[in-house]
């Protein structure tokens, strides 16, 4: 949510943020801007639109501003103050001489406002960002001992709530003060040079030597080197972490939109998920991340899964999974419920958080609350460094590469494949024999190319998603292991096509959603073959006969369900528990060409961004 940039070296700083920004911009679009500090000179930049808006704005800078090579950009989400040209960041104080971007929610802004303004502060926005300006601005003139990092880390003293930071000022225009509490940054290490960015996605083209600030942390750049400091002024050692992602993974690659892109990328993701870790043949699976733990891991009372969104569904999958495999109780919480309702978990217990970005604040204050409470806490993450999968005790990374849409796809199957692998991981030596291991892992092995096949569908999904673009509303029903995947395709259908779309257990239609069927009203049926497939078929003929219009995921060669409707997506077909890998793609590109056909930026849908680092 919100995305910031950072350059210090000796290139043009303008490219480098524009390219960068570009590439953060899943993280919000709602504005964007830039600030370039040359001398004594900082120019600030910014509107209300995309990044390509703003670029062409830039034509009207001047020429040592364009040759300026320090800057700091950023690509907002709103949540504190209308999409605007005013609420775009970067902020300036009044002389001119600080800029600031801020990703994150300052809680206490409006005390803290009230109070700059009694001292005579000057507010052009309405956004909660504009504080921090003034805040250091304030600090550093009230004492001339203070420089930019004292006075900011003074300042951050007076603020609740979430930050991530970026600070220039041409009092002491060779450096970037950077700062961060519960939202990311980076720091990419060249030669000479310095990249600052909320996540790894604008730096992989410079270097793949990154530093992951901690909450807490505070760091001076320069071109020269950098360090970083507590928030209360203790010097800390950092790790350089490699980056083992290349440039081609995030970008498009030939498809129209990153959604698409990532949606035909699962077969070799659910490979990448398994590489290394399980051995079909002989029946093994070794979870390195987790295997110091597993024997705590299996004597665990009772586990807790949190997430938000797409990882909440692919929890809910993992709970069927766990508890028929290995026969531990698991219970699946929204993260944001969790956090705040004093659950009741202790030592014994085990909590998994799953997060695509290993950023979402929720679950990272779920995570929060599960140590304190002594109970052993594990990370599911695809993003390597990020908060979750640092601040967890043990866990797995999903190895599904950059995911930019923000509608999650590939992460949720490499989720799911996850699951499946830790729950199979639980059962060994306790409920299920090697042998039947073995089977399962075969079968496992075996869905990528099933993936494939289905992704070969795509045409006859795009001519169903013509015939129902334009209704209002849809409903989406299974059972079993396939009830998350309804959810699912629910929550992917109206997130990027804003058609309304509910996910409902096919068994609870007759308990009130049946009332909304009528002609109008497309009715998508999982109606794969597992103990509860003659129920589905009787849930079809009751929509039928209220003349709903009926769309079905079934296996390949079922008579059954092409009686009952024309619009059959026929899918190979598999296990129950590993149907939801195979059932869940056609609904992805239901929903990608639903939107498309409608008109709307998949890539980019509405009021949304990419992880949701504010509450
Ligand atoms: O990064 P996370 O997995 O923690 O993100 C969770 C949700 O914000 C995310 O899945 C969201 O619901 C997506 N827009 C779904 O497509």
């Amino acid at each position: 949510m919100c995305g910031i940039v950072g350059y210090i070296g000796w290139r043009e700083a303008l490219p480098i943020l524009l390219q960068g920004l570009k590439r953060l911009e899943y993280r919000g679009y709602d504005s964007a801007g830039l600030a370039l500090l040359n001398g004594s000179i900082i120019s600030v930049i910014k509107q209300k639109g995309s990044v390509s808006g703003l670029e062409a704005a830039t034509v009207t800078l001047p020429e040592e501003m364009r040759n300026a090579t320090i800057g700091i950009g950023h690509t907002r989400w709103a949540t504190h103050g209308e999409p605007s040209d005013q609420n775009a960041h970067p902020f300036l104080n009044a002389s001119r001489d600080i800029a600031l971007i801020h990703n994150g929610i300052v809680e206490n802004f409006s005390s803290l406002k009230q109070e700059l303004i009694s001292q005579g502060y000057i507010f052009l926005s309405e956004t909660d960002s504009e504080v921090l300006v003034h805040l250091i601005d304030r600090i550093w003139k009230s004492d001339s001992r203070l420089d930019l990092e004292s006075a900011t880390r003074n300042a951050l003293r007076h603020v609740d709530g979430a930050y991530g930071i970026c600070v220039i000022s041409s009092r002491e225009p060779d450096k970037i003060i950077i700062a961060r509490k519960g939202s990311p940054l980076v720091i990419g290490i060249g030669t000479g040079e310095y990249f600052i960015a909320s996540d790894a996605a604008p730096i992989v083209e410079h270097t793949n030597k990154v530093v992951y600030l901690s909450d807490g942390e505070l760091a001076v750049v320069t071109r020269d080197g950098y360090t970083v400091k507590s928030i209360e002024n203790i010097e800390q050692a950092k790790i350089v972490t490699e980056l083992d992602y290349s440039l081609d993974k995030i970008e498009k690659g030939g498809f129209e939109h990153f959604m698409l892109k990532e949606i035909f990328e699962q077969p070799e993701v659910m490979k990448n998920v398994m590489r290394g870790r399980v051995n079909p043949e002989k029946g093994l699976i070794h979870l390195g991340g987790i295997s110091e733990y597993l024997d705590r891991l299996k004597q665990a009372k009772h586990i807790v899964i949190c997430a938000c969104g797409t990882s909440w569904h692919a929890a809910l999958i993992g709970k069927y999974l766990i508890e028929e495999f290995a026969r531990i109780k698991v219970e699946v919480d929204y993260a944001s419920e969790f956090r705040y309702r004093n659950p009741i978990v202790g030592v014994d217990d085990v909590v998994i958080l799953i997060s695509q970005s290993g950023e979402t604040a929720d679950t990272l204050a779920a995570l929060h609350v599960a140590k304190e409470k002594g109970a052993l806490v594990m990370g599911i993450c695809n993003v390597v460094g990020s908060t979750i999968a640092r601040e967890t005790l043990c866990g797995m990374y999903t190895h599904a590469g950059p995911e930019i849409g923000v509608a999650s796809t590939k992460a949720f199957t490499a989720q799911v494949v996850m699951l499946y692998m830790l729950a199979l991981s639980l059962s060994k030596g306790r409920t299920i024999s090697h042998d039947e291991i073995a089977l399962h892992l075969r079968e496992l092995s075996c869905l990528p190319e099933k993936a494939s096949r289905i992704l070969e569908l795509d045409g006859q999904i795009k001519g169903i998603a013509e015939r129902f673009r334009d209704a209002n509303n849809a409903l989406y029903l299974g059972r079993g292991y396939n009830f998350p995947v309804a959810l699912e395709g629910a929550l992917k259908l109206k997130e990027i096509s804003y058609i309304h779309a509910e996910g409902y257990p096919a068994a609870e239609m007759k308990h009130g959603p049946i009332a909304l069927i009528d002609k109008d009203m497309p009715v998508i049926f999982i109606a794969t073959h597992d103990s509860t497939y003659a129920k589905i078929l009787s849930n079809i003929e009751e929509v039928r006969s209220r003349k709903g219009r009926v769309i079905a995921i079934a296996n390949v060669g079922d008579g059954e369900v092409s009686r009952l409707t024309e619009d059959v997506i026929f899918i190979p077909s598999s296990s129950a528990p590993l149907s939801p890998l195979l059932t869940v793609i056609p609904l992805q590109l239901l929903a990608y060409h639903s939107a498309t056909l409608r008109g709307c930026n998949v890539d980019r849908p509405r009021n949304l961004a990419k992880s949701v680092t504010v509450e």
